[in-house]
């Protein structure tokens, strides 16, 4: 696995895999199994529901001595309506007990809405208790991002962003690194959208190297020097997604894949008012 070393010094794994959208009754499972087959990065967030199912898989996995507390990078999240500073604590606080654990690796500010400096003390403060070794923002857009950096003392070690082949996102990589925060690639299937498992550029890509879409995508983060995350419930992808480091993609290679580039999220842009909307909407919904 190939290490990553952040703007505190703290190294992490290039390669995660994340628990967004896995079903409550199959996270403990599915989490075990990513331990088993080889993932040290795990993500999950408090609005996923799962940070306790997550916690299970991991203790399992530590009890039956595949793995060591030390050798897992463990990252969790808080939600908008979590981010005034004393609820933030609180809340940091929870994903440490809910998940039975004495420290998380990365906690990250989810969104970038709310009260987003509140959060932030509350973070450096449970950095500096050793309650987190690393801290990061989510969903941040570049010019957000060095507002961020600006206006605080300590910098985000993390953003945590979409990335994938329709939404490249090359210019707020070079940004991310004028910045010396760490990019981290959430989506980086797009889940699949505009067909990317059927892509016919990809595949031809893959076909040369006996590799799926699946690696060249992930190979292609790696060889960006990006974090990546990727989900599946199915453990025989789990072990395909992570074996991505005995290959390597040609300059060519990835001039192709630069093209499929639509400079547009697959999801949502987060500052459309629609989509400001929906989320108010969730954060009444799920938090309240
Ligand atoms: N910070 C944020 O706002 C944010 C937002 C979204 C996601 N994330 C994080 O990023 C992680 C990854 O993103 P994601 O789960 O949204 O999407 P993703 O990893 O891009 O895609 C996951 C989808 O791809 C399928 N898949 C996985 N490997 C495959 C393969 N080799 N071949 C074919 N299909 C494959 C999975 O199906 P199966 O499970 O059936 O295999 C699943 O439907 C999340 O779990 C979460 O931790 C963060």
């Amino acid at each position: 696995m190939q290490i990553i070393k952040l703007n505190n010094g703290v190294e992490m794994p290039q390669l995660g895999f994340g628990v967004y959208q896995i079903p409550l009754d199959e996270t403990e499972e599915a989490v075990y199994q990513a331990i088993k087959t080889g993932y040290r990065l795990l993500d999950t967030a408090s609005v996923y529901g799962n940070e306790k199912e997550t916690g299970e898989g991991i203790r399992r996995a530590i009890k039956e001595k595949l793995v060591t507390r030390e050798e897992l990078f463990i990252t969790s999240k808080l939600f908008i309506l979590q981010t005034p500073e004393e609820k933030a604590t609180e809340t940091i606080q929870y994903s440490l007990d809910v998940m039975g654990l004495e420290y998380l690796d990365l906690y990250l500010i989810h969104q970038p809405y709310g009260d987003i400096y509140g959060a932030w003390r509350a973070l450096v403060k449970a950095q500096k208790n050793g309650k987190v070794r690393a801290i990061g923002i989510s969903n941040f857009k570049s010019a957000k991002m060095i507002e961020f950096v600006g206006l605080n003392d300590v910098k985000p070690q993390i953003n945590q962003i979409e990335i994938n082949p329709w939404y490249q996102r090359m210019e707020d990589q070079q940004l991310h690194e004028k910045y010396d925060v760490q990019v981290e690639a959430w989506a980086p299937f797009a889940e699949g959208r505009h067909e990317l498992f059927e892509n016919p550029i990809l595949s031809e890509i893959g076909l040369k190297y006996e590799k799926t879409i699946g690696q060249v995508v992930l190979r292609w983060l790696m060889q960006r020097g990006i974090v990546a995350l990727a989900k599946s419930v199915r453990p025989e992808r789990m072990a395909e997604n992570i074996n991505i480091f005995d290959f390597e993609l040609s300059k060519e290679d990835i001039e192709k894949i630069a093209e499929l580039d639509m400079k547009k999220s697959a999801f949502f842009d987060h500052d459309a008012p629609e989509q400001v909307e929906w989320f108010m909407q969730r954060m009444l919904e799920t938090e309240k």
